[in-house]
């Protein structure tokens, strides 16, 4: 974050808001009055003004123009796609075509907002030519602004070169779910050792060209230092409030996810709840004869 949006901010250390003395309301993010679509200088913009912005993933054209509608100004086409909406265990065997294809669906149902695709497991480790090959195939093909992918030192030269064609890359450190046969699921960054890598990670990412970086599951302390230190828009999930965005997976974030949620999610609606209800009606009416009823037929 800049000295500017360290100034905007209140003495309490709470981001100036957008509705704030020091902010333009209009060019907000969020609650902004542009209609065209959001840009990486807009994000960049929108840091240096102290705004803090939301994020949330999405996978289909519908689901993406209803929080289109509501103004998330950026939408993550995530490989957690593989947990949520393809039925995998994990975000490893999602594939290039799956996110191409989910990529394009969200772009067509988006008007306003950045959409940044994920670069699978296998897309981009195997160096800087084949991430550029795959970023290239997301931006022709399926129309996405950004790309995003993980690791922080290790996919320094990968970010580079995607920059280096124009591609804006959002990074991704602390916990990266593609690693999680090596790294597991659990909290980065706890120790000394950790903690400086973590900081080396997040400089790598920048230096390399990144316009935005996601922390995911590392202490809210540390994720409030790698904010302070970078100039770039640092975005949490599970990472505490001190950074300049958070994101949400969507169907954790509506309730519709089944089983335990992780604790950093939170829950806005019950959409489960409603889906299951709304189907058991239906059966129980075609069940009983009472739908379709006469509005609902044709003579
Ligand atoms: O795939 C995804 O949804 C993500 C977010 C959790 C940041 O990477």
């Amino acid at each position: 974050m800049s000295l500017q949006a360290a100034q905007n901010q209140s003495p309490a250390g709470a981001s100036a808001s957008p509705t704030g003395p020091s902010a333009d309301s209009s060019k907000a993010l969020y609650g902004g009055k542009s209609t065209r679509r959001i840009t990486v200088h807009d994000i960049a913009a929108a840091t240096e003004r102290g705004e803090k912005w939301p994020m949330l993933t999405a996978y289909d054209a519908m689901t993406a123009s209803v929080f289109d509608e509501a103004g998330i100004p950026v939408m993550l086409v995530g490989d957690s796609m593989g947990n949520v909406h393809l039925g995998y265990e994990t975000t490893v065997p999602v594939t290039m075509d799956e996110i191409a294809m989910l990529s394009a669906a969200v772009v067509r149902g988006t008007k306003r907002a950045l959409v940044v695709a994920d670069l699978p497991f296998g897309s981009y480790q195997e160096g800087p030519v084949q991430a550029l090959r795959n970023a290239t195939r997301l931006v022709k093909e399926s129309g996405v602004g950004a790309v995003k992918l993980e690791g922080g030192e290790r996919s320094y030269e990968q970010i580079r070169l995607l920059v280096e064609a124009g591609i804006p890359v959002m990074a991704h450190i602390g916990l990266t779910p593609q690693s999680v046969n090596a790294m597991g699921y659990r909290v980065q960054g706890r120790g000394e050792e950790a903690a400086q890598q973590l900081l080396r990670d997040a400089k790598a990412v920048q230096d390399a060209g990144a316009f935005a970086v996601v922390l995911e599951l590392v202490p809210a302390e540390l994720a409030a230092e790698v904010t302070r230190t970078l100039h770039i828009p640092t975005v949490g999930i599970g990472a505490g409030s001190g950074t300049d965005a958070q994101v949400l997976v969507y169907t954790d974030m509506v309730g519709l996810t089944g089983g335990k949620v992780p604790r950093f999610t939170k829950q806005y609606a019950n959409l489960r709840q409603a889906l299951g209800d709304a189907a058991k009606e239906f059966a129980e009416e075609v069940v009983g004869g009472t739908f379709p009823a006469a509005e609902h037929t044709f003579h």
